[in-house]
């Protein structure tokens, strides 16, 4: 297959890039696949002719989003809208990956695809529109992840060891619940969505549960390293943008529409933090 990726430089095109690597790549330049300009979208899809649009393209930084909501929605709304048209004029199946953070977190058991959205801040408000943007392309697949990481790129992994090296001490959330998910095991999950030819909307995230704070405990135990770690409040640290409390997403359509290659996150965790491949 021809797969166009948008987004190129973020850590999960670079996951999807290794591990798509018996299909046909075409990875611009964030500079000319630059998604808040229109017409570079549709010249680009038109010259490229993929079979599948890869959307890894965001605004992803939660806290900014709320200052420049602007940009946000031109990102994460308006830009999938564009792409939605230029992958129905090819008849592609444009690939939109969305978050947790669709979800308000007052939730009491993982949230299913059909459960109603509620965001609670611009960047979960922006990517919900962004849904609804690719559902206008005939042949869509909105693939909701979480809490993303894996070796590269800035991630809640990177920060953390990156604090501990420094001989901080640490204090992490640990009212905020959540599947810690790498991006290699979603890039996998997602190829196999695109070969079986999966549509609609379903969950991509690791398995099991756990907050900030277990995560954290969990990168150092697995790394070996002792760190002076200690749980905190949510509003101990109050930030910009409001995170929802409770964000675990339920997985079982992906076993319905096929493969279900999603691992447990701490499974995930031990693969990044002990394989070569960074
Ligand atoms: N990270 C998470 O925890 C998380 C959780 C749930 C869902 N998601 C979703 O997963 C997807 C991938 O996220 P990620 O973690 O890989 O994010 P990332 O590392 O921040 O990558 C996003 C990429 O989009 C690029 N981008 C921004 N504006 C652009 C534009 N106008 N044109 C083209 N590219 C542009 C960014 O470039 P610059 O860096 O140069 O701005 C960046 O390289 C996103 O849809 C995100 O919303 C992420």
């Amino acid at each position: 297959m021809r797969v166009l990726i948008a987004g190129a430089s973020g850590q999960l095109a670079q996951a999807i890039r290794r591990t798509w690597q018996d299909h046909d790549l075409v990875v611009p330049e964030e500079t000319v696949l630059d998604l808040s300009r229109r017409e570079a979208i549709s010249t680009v899809v038109a010259e490229t002719r993929p079979q599948v649009v890869l959307n890894c393209a965001a605004f992803t930084q939660v806290d900014r989003c709320e200052s420049e909501a602007e940009q946000a929605q031109l990102i994460n709304a308006t830009a999938v809208g564009w792409l939605a048209e230029a992958c129905e004029a090819q008849n592609a199946l444009l690939i939109q990956i969305s978050t947790d953070y669709v979800f308000d977190g007052t939730g009491t058991r993982p949230y299913r695809e059909d459960d109603p959205t509620s965001p609670v801040s611009v960047y979960g408000r922006t990517k919900l529109e962004g849904e609804r943007q690719a559902a206008r392309c005939s042949r869509h697949l909105i693939a909701r992840t979480s809490w993303l990481y894996d070796a590269w790129g800035k991630n809640f992994l990177n920060t953390m060891v990156n604090a501990a090296g420094q001989g901080r001490s640490l204090r992490v959330v640990d009212d905020q619940r959540g599947a810690p998910t790498t991006c290699r095991a979603l890039a996998r999950q997602l190829k196999v969505a695109a070969e079986e030819g999966w549509q609609g909307l379903v969950h991509t995230t690791c398995q099991g549960e756990t907050t900030w704070h277990g995560f954290a405990k969990a990168i150092f135990e697995a790394k070996g390293m002792a760190v002076d770690l200690s749980p905190c409040a949510t509003a101990d640290y109050p930030t910009p943008a409001t995170r929802p409390a409770y964000s675990v997403l339920d997985g079982s359509r992906r076993a319905i529409l096929g493969c279900d290659l999603m691992p447990g996150w701490h499974d995930a965790l031990l693969e990044v933090i002990r394989a070569d491949w960074k």
